[in-house]
C-alpha cells in the first residue's frame, strides 16, 4: 500500500486587515484584553460576496501553480468547512465549478476545529487505497458574517478570522516519507460547549425571526473548559500519533497546532517540552480560522523555509464536538 504525500500547499486569506484597535470601534472590549488573552492582534474579514468557495480557489490556483500542475489532474475534493457558502449543497461543489473540474467527487465535512485532521484521514485513506491519486484536500473558513460583532458577541467576535488553507495530496511509494499516522477522535458530551444553535433543523421553522432578535445565530462558547480540554487533548493527539509510528518527540522537527489562542499554543508547547523554533504559530495575525487554520499555518512555514523534505512535521487539533486530533507526517 502506498503512504500519502503532500505534493503541494496554498492559503489565502483576504486582504482586509481588521486590528484589535478597529475592532474597540464596535464593542466593549480592547487591543490589550484580546492580545492577554488569545495573543491576536489582526485578523482578515472577506468583502461583501466573497465565499468560502472563492477563498479556497485562490488557495488552490496557488498549491497548484507550486507544483506545476494543471487543475484537471485532481480526481477528487475534500473539504472541511463550518462556514459553507450556502445550507446546501456543500462549498465542495461550487469549488469544484470555479476551477473548471467537473465529475470528480466533491466530499463536505465539518468537525470544526478539528475539519482538517478528520479531513486528511478520510483523504489518506482513500489514497492508500487506491483510489485517488491527487486529491484536492480544503480548509476554509468565513467567520466574519457569523460573529455578532458588538457587547453581546464579544468573547468570540475578537477570536475569529476568515480565510482558507489547501493541500495537494497523492500517493509516494517512497517508504520513510508521506503521512505516517492520523488519529482522530469526539466527545458529543461537550456539544453544546461550543456550539450555534441556530440555524436549527431539530427546530420547526429551522430559523425565526425571534432566533435572529434572541442572537442566537452566533457562537456561543465556555471558554475556559474549552480551554482546559484543548491544552490536555492536543499534546495527549500528538503522543498517540507519535506512539503509533514508533517515534518519540525529540525527533519532530515541526508542529502545527490549530491556531486557536497563542495561549494554548504556548501551553501544548511548554507541555511538550518544545523548543520555540519547534512550534508554529500565525494566530497573531489571522485570529482562529478553523478548519482553516492548520493548512494556512503549514502553507506559510513551508514557504517561508521552516518545513524541508525530510522534516517530521506534527499536526494537533481540538475544538467543538468536542473533537481533536493528531497526524504526523514525514514531509
Ligand atoms: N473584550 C473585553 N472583555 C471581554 C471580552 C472582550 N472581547 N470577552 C469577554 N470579556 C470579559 C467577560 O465578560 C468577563 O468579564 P467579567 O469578569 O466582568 O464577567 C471577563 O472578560 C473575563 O471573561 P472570561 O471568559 O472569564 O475570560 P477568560 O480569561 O476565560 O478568556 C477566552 C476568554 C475566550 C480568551 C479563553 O477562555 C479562551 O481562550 N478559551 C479557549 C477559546 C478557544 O480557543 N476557542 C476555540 C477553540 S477551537
Amino acid at each position: 500500500m502506498p503512504r500519502t504525500e503532500f505534493i503541494s500547499t496554498g492559503y489565502y486569506v483576504p486582504e482586509r486587515v481588521v486590528t484589535n484597535l478597529e475592532l474597540e470601534d464596535y464593542m466593549d472590549t480592547s487591543d490589550d484584553w484580546i492580545r492577554k488573552r488569545s495573543g491576536i492582534e489582526e485578523r482578515r474579514w472577506c468583502k461583501e460576496g466573497q465565499g468560502g468557495s472563492d477563498m479556497a480557489k485562490v488557495a488552490t490556483e496557488r498549491a497548484l501553480e507550486k507544483a506545476g500542475m494543471e487543475a484537471d489532474e485532481i480526481d477528487c475534493i475534500v473539504v472541511a468547512t463550518i462556514s459553507p457558502d450556502y445550507f446546501f449543497p456543500g462549498t465542495g461543489v461550487f469549488l469544484q465549478r470555479k476551477l473548471g473540474l467537473s465529475e470528480i467527487p466533491c466530499f463536505d465535512l465539518r468537525n470544526q476545529c478539528s475539519g482538517f485532521l478528520y479531513a486528511l484521514q478520510v483523504a489518506d485513506a482513500f489514497i492508500r487505497l487506491g483510489q485517488y491519486r491527487r486529491i484536492l484536500l480544503v480548509g476554509t473558513e468565513i467567520h466574519s458574517t457569523g460573529l455578532q460583532v458588538n457587547d453581546v458577541g464579544r468573547d468570540t467576535a475578537v477570536l475569529f478570522g476568515d480565510g482558507a488553507g489547501v493541500a495537494i495530496l497523492g500517493p509516494t511509494d517512497d517508504e520513510e516519507r508521506g503521512v505516517l499516522a492520523v488519529r482522530t477522535h469526539a466527545d458529543g458530551n461537550f456539544a453544546e460547549k461550543l456550539w450555534a444553535p441556530a440555524p436549527a433543523c431539530i427546530k420547526n421553522p429551522f430559523i425565526s425571526h425571534q432566533d435572529i432578535d434572541d442572537m442566537l445565530v452566533r457562537p456561543f462558547m465556555t471558554g475556559k473548559e474549552v480551554f482546559r480540554h484543548a491544552v490536555t487533548r492536543m499534546p495527549e493527539a500528538i503522543h498517540e500519533v507519535l506512539d503509533e509510528a514508533g517515534l518519540t518527540l525529540d525527533q519532530i522537527d515541526m508542529v502545527i497546532p490549530h491556531q486557536a489562542n497563542l495561549r494554548i499554543s504556548e501551553m501544548v508547547q511548554r507541555r511538550l517540552g518544545l523548543s520555540d523554533d519547534k512550534i508554529y504559530n500565525n494566530i497573531m495575525r489571522y485570529g482562529n480560522t478553523t478548519a482553516a487554520s492548520i493548512p494556512i499555518a503549514l502553507s506559510e512555514a513551508v514557504d517561508e523555509g521552516k518545513i524541508e523534505r525530510g522534516d517530521l512535521v506534527a499536526f494537533t487539533a481540538f475544538g467543538s464536538g468536542f473533537t481533536w486530533g493528531g497526524a504526523l507526517v514525514r514531509w
